[in-house]
């Protein structure tokens, strides 16, 4: 058994992993840093695996957040390969200190700690999952397997109308391949945007080719050789597939917080700080829920590249006892093939929403509104759209819904008006 100590010890190397690393270095942090990564690989992006990596053929140096040079010049220790899978804090010594142990049995002795662990894709229980040609999309190896059966693929059943659902539906389309989207709710994408865009999607993917199936639910896969051949439903069709993907949702990992005795609740819970029950251990990205970071109220799981960098940013500077500004407006993107939605805000809990624009033309964006205070838009192929609300929205300035509904006048002329009225 090996053993070694650190200043802090980041236990995640993704995203948030990295970015919480980078940004102690940033704000003059001289401890030692050492980032502890279960993938076999250097951190990496993850949103193109379900894009441009399906659709092309680069490797992982294409998508590596740093170089090798970068870890050896900012004194970060990186080890990939290892997966924590003990963590205690001292009773005894100074506080926030403690051990962690992984799977090889490396033992790491810390005098800070913080959890970047991410989120594990959402298993689908049902009979058959095991068979060869089920995947699940999350991480390098995963769009390695997914985009090499893609290349024999001619029928590829994706189950879930979510994100991961709909960009891999676009790349298996673009290579050619029969698509069918199985989506349990009543409509796609039904955790992220409104009614009109989930029926904008299925609209505008029907028009690439592919099939969606709504209200729908696996009921099993069957198949020949240890493959899958099948796909059956509740309601008895079945549908003939040698390519299932699954993206169902993320479940955050929290052993690790449970192990610490951390407050988890669909996440490990932390405040605008990034610090979680236990106030000396900090934790960023999908692994956490967080006060709103708009209105500070209730808790959300953002799962979003933007929203993990921000809280990492946040929590490194909290480890080193400054006091971050902690509000920021959470954004996202997905890339279905040429359909580019971009989100500014959060839109939950809206009770009016403007349509500026015609669906129909695959070029228009969704404003939502709660008691005529603008909190988010949905932007379909509209770039402008989306960094004029972005703007107001930092600014903490609102466009009149009577006003935005007009797409022949641009938001940003809209967003000046309401500013000199402030
Ligand atoms: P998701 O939560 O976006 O979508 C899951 C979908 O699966 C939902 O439509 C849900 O109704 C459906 N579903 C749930 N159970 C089902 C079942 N048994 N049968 C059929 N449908 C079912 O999660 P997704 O797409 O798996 O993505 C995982 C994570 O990756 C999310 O955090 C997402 O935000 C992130 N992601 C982000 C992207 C981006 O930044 N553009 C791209 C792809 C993924």
């Amino acid at each position: 058994m090996s053993h070694r100590s650190t200043g802090t010890l980041v236990v995640g190397a993704s995203q948030a992993g990295v970015h919480l690393a980078a940004t102690l270095r940033e704000l003059g942090d001289m401890a030692p840093i050492a980032l502890l990564g279960a993938e076999a690989h250097a951190p990496y992006q993850r949103p193109p695996l379900s894009k441009e990596f399906l659709a092309g053929d680069g490797g992982h140096d294409g998508i590596a957040f740093r170089t090798d040079a970068w870890y050896a010049d900012h004194r970060v220790d990186l080890v990939c390969g290892e997966r924590v899978v003990d963590v205690a804090l001292t009773e005894s010594g100074p506080e926030g200190s403690g051990l962690a142990r992984t799977s090889s049995g490396l033992e790491i002795a810390f005098d800070r700690l913080a959890l970047t662990v991410g989120a594990r894709p959402r298993r689908l229980a049902v009979p058959g999952s095991d068979l060869s040609g089920v995947l699940y999309l999350r991480d390098l190896d995963d769009a390695v397997r997914l985009r090499t059966a893609l290349a024999n693929a001619s029928r590829v059943i994706v189950v879930g109308g979510g994100f991961i659902g709909l960009e891999a539906a676009a790349a298996a389309r673009a290579r050619g391949a029969e698509v069918t989207v199985v989506e349990a709710a009543d409509r796609l994408v039904p955790r992220a945007v409104a009614p009109v865009v989930s029926q904008f999607y299925r609209q505008a993917h029907e028009r690439r080719g592919a099939t969606v199936l709504l209200d729908s639910i696996v009921a099993g896969f069957t198949g020949e050789h240890g493959s899958v051949t099948d796909v059956e439903l509740a309601d008895g069709r079945v549908l003939r597939a040698d390519l299932v993907l699954v993206g169902i949702g993320v479940v955050p990992r929290t052993e690790l917080a449970d192990q610490l005795g951390l407050l988890c609740d669909g996440g490990i819970v932390v405040d605008s700080r990034a610090r979680t029950s236990t106030p000396s251990v900090v934790a960023a990205g999908d692994c956490t829920v967080l006060p709103h970071p708009m209105t500070g109220a209730g808790l959300v799981r953002l799962e979003s590249v933007p929203s993990a960098i921000a809280q990492a940013g946040v929590a490194a500077a909290t480890l080193l006892g400054l006091s971050p500004d902690t509000r920021s407006v959470p954004w996202f993107w997905s890339n279905q093939g040429d359909l580019k939605l971009q989100i500014a805000g959060l839109s939950a809990g809206f009770d009016h929403l403007v349509l500026r624009g015609d669906p129909d033309s695959e070029r228009f964006s969704v404003l939502y509104y709660r008691d005529g205070e603008l909190l988010a838009v949905d932007a379909m192929n509209n770039p402008m759209d989306y960094l004029v609300v972005r703007k107001a929205l930092t600014q903490g300035a609102s466009i009149p819904a009577e006003l935005a509904a007009n797409a022949d006048v641009p938001l940003k002329k809209m967003l000046a008006a309401a500013q000199t009225l402030r």
